[in-house]
């Protein structure tokens, strides 16, 4: 039980309690929606694969020419601080990073440093059980290696998801399929080989994982993957920090292999556990 009622955030230099954590609408989140974010999930107060995220986090804030006003550890210690203080052991962290106050609404400023912690809840096992439905959109984002802070095109598509009874849309560009608004998306083709498209996407943090563990059983490849890939494939799956990995069973009309959750994504889901699970008690020792 958390040890308190509040929750805190940090919010440009400051830990306040959410009620009063806010930004000036100066900032260049607000008037231009400029800005960066990473996402980690605590589990048993323990930040997962945290050196990944914050290499990520600063990875995008130079993509989009900030610069990070703080070390790693700097922002090990507000994360670590907001863990004791919180007491979320299951949780999601998110570090927001943006243009700032900017005197003229669209020239950068000093940026805006935001760290907060939120509830999470993870797919349960009918979902897992089942998989899901998902549906295609011709879109790519504009800086895909960059974490922005902007979501408008999946958040538009939102409406048409659902009326699909779909739970999430993949983007594809001339038949190129890259990534879903939040995911990153594996294929197992015929072959039995593991496939995920390399350009066009976010690094997905779990992507990697899931490919470090792939790589172990089966004959994994980066590269190209197209609509025809998916519509062929015998197992389709997502991958994301929120959902770790999800069985996809029908991609618009056409229904995935045998409609249920392949033996390869479920294994791989169960080794992906068995990695927080090390990494949890790795950081334990530290
Ligand atoms: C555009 C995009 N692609 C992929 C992902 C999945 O990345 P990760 O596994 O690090 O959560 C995310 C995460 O939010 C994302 O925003």
């Amino acid at each position: 039980m958390p040890s308190n009622d509040t929750n805190y955030a940090y919010v440009r230099g400051e830990i306040l309690p959410l009620e009063s954590a806010s930004l000036h609408i100066s900032d260049l989140s607000i008037q231009r929606g400029f800005g960066v974010f990473d996402y980690f999930k605590v589990e048993a107060n323990h930040p997962l694969f945290l050196n990944d995220y914050l290499a990520r986090f600063r990875e995008s804030a130079r993509l989009m020419t900030m610069q990070l006003p703080h070390t790693d550890e700097q922002l090990r210690e507000i994360i670590h601080e907001l863990i004791t203080r919180n007491n979320m052991p299951l949780s999601g962290m998110k570090m927001i990073l943006t243009g700032g106050y900017s005197e003229n609404s669209y020239d950068l400023a000093e940026p805006s440093l935001l760290i907060m912690q939120q509830p999470l809840a993870m797919p349960g096992p009918e979902t897992l059980g089942k998989g899901i439905k998902i549906i295609t959109h011709e879109y790519i984002r504009e800086i895909p290696r960059a974490k922005t802070i902007n979501y408008t095109m999946g958040i538009r598509l939102i409406g048409e998801v659902k009326s699909k009874a779909a739970s999430d849309v993949l983007y594809h560009l001339n038949g190129a399929v890259s990534e879903f608004p939040r995911c990153n998306l594996f294929v197992v083709h015929q072959d039995g080989t593991v496939m995920t498209p390399d350009s066009g996407i976010l690094l997905g943090v779990t992507r990697k994982n899931v490919l470090a563990l792939a790589e172990k059983k089966y004959p994994v490849r980066e590269g190209s993957v197209t609509l025809y890939d998916i519509m062929q494939a015998k197992e389709v799956f997502l991958t994301s920090t929120t959902k770790r990995i999800l069985p996809i069973v029908q991609v618009d009309d056409t229904v995935i292999g045998e409609g249920v959750p392949g033996p390869v994504t479920q294994t791989l889901l169960q080794d992906l556990i068995l990695l927080e699970e090390v990494d949890r008690k790795l950081q334990k020792q530290l």
